[in-house]
């Protein structure tokens, strides 16, 4: 008998469902003698061993539904090692209920805080295979994760539906896109939708050119100017600011987010009236685009693959369109950000999109502050090192240039 634990945790997205269909119809084109544990709401299902024996049957007609039919909720990596309010050991009890199921392996659907969780119980020792979840795409060793795509198409219809509207206004328009701390999800929907100013964390923005390419549009006969604006962008100045200032900042500040932030600079900058879209949620909802469903399917049968041979320790993750195991080892804690210098980011700048910053600005990687802002608590120490070798390097460099 083959039992198999899963479970879905973090936010949601689309295509988890077929992703766990992928799995489970993957495991059964092989073999029939196995049980399916389904895990409700995420670890604390397996926490508090609460579960429902599934079937294949549970599994058909789901490839297209949103959501995940598990359920899902946030279990912070930190407080992981925090007994409960009753005083219970999580940790020991996730792995109890493992083995009281006498479970094979866990299967386990989630972005950058559940891989955290996941690498951890693979120390613990269990058997553990991960799927990459996440609408952020920033999860580290994997060229995709499933959600973006459908999360893009989302932000990029909000931006079409403003776009003929703004056709009619002199108005600026704000479009916030989510993405956490990195700017996929707004980089590419803001290609797609044409956007003429796209701002992303990666990218700290300078106000001054934004209120500039503005003008500048006005002055060309073209009275709208449409901003896709990451929920995680930031200021110039903001960027400069350590990780404690910038959070105690985001503590204080009066707007509910950076669009609204944004849109008072713009308006005192330019006198043109601004307008706020935040699709929030919608972004994670419905249902998820083809690419979407091939790819969670794809995932989901490699994940059955690698129990049937009794691979464990993994993401799958897909490289070159091909899927891939990442350690996970690898994988926890550390986020996939856009790489300023990527072609992607050229070529936008190409076909006209201001990412806010000016020739020759530094990216934010570079800035003192962002790598205070960007540094994960994954960040090994020996990349920490090699950060500081080459931040070490460069000042000295500009010192020597300086000194010459
Ligand atoms: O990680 C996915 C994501 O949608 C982020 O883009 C966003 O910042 C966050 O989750 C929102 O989380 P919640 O659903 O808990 O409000």
């Amino acid at each position: 008998m083959l039992r198999i634990g899963m479970l879905t945790s973090g936010g949601d997205c689309q295509a988890l469902n077929a992703a766990m269909r992928g799995v489970v119809k993957g495991i059964f084109s092989a073999r029939d003698d196995v049980e399916i544990y389904g895990f409700q709401d995420g670890y604390k299902g397996l926490i508090y061993s609460d579960f429902k024996m599934l079937t294949s049957r549970d599994f058909s007609g789901i490839l297209t539904r949103g959501g995940t039919i598990l359920g899902t909720s946030r279990q912070p990596f930190k407080l992981m090692r925090v007994p409960d309010e009753n005083g219970l050991d999580k940790v020991e009890a996730m792995k109890h209920t493992y083995h009281k199921l006498s479970l094979d392996c866990l299967v386990i659907l989630g972005g950058n805080g559940t891989h955290k969780t996941a690498n951890m119980l693979r120390e613990e020792g269990l058997n553990v295979i991960t799927l990459p979840k996440t609408i952020d795409n920033d999860l580290w060793g994997t060229e995709m994760t499933f959600g973006f795509q459908s999360a893009v198409d989302v932000a990029t219809d909000t931006i079409d539906r403003i776009h003929t509207t703004a056709t009619s206004h002199s108005r600026v328009f704000i479009i916030e896109v989510m993405g956490h701390k990195v700017g996929h999800v707004t980089l590419h929907a803001g290609i797609a939708g044409g956007a003429d100013i796209v701002l992303i964390p990666e990218i700290p923005y300078d106000i001054d050119v934004i209120a500039d390419v503005i003008q500048g549009r006005s002055a060309a006969g073209k009275s709208f100017t449409i901003l896709a604006v990451a929920e995680g962008a930031i200021s110039k100045e903001d960027a400069k600011l350590s990780k404690k200032e910038y959070k105690d900042k985001l503590a204080s500040r009066k707007y509910p987010s950076i669009a609204y932030e944004l849109a008072e600079q713009i308006e005192k900058a330019t006198g043109k009236e601004v307008r706020i879209t935040v699709p929030g949620h919608t972004q994670r909802g419905g249902s998820p685009v083809p690419y979407d469903r091939v790819f969670s399917s794809r995932v989901g049968a490699k994940a059955a693959d690698m129990i049937l041979n009794g691979q464990y320790g993994y993401m799958v993750g897909m490289k070159n369109g091909e899927t891939v195991m990442v350690p996970l080892e690898e994988v926890a804690g550390k986020l996939k950000f856009v790489d300023p210098k990527c072609s992607l980011i050229k070529e936008a700048r190409m076909v006209g999109i201001s990412f806010g910053d000016r020739e020759g600005d530094e990216p934010a990687e570079e800035t003192a502050a962002a790598e205070d802002v960007r540094v994960t608590e994954a960040d090994t120490k020996k990349e920490k090192k090699e950060k500081k070798a080459k931040k070490d390097k460069k000042e000295k460099n500009k010192k020597s240039k300086k000194e010459k």
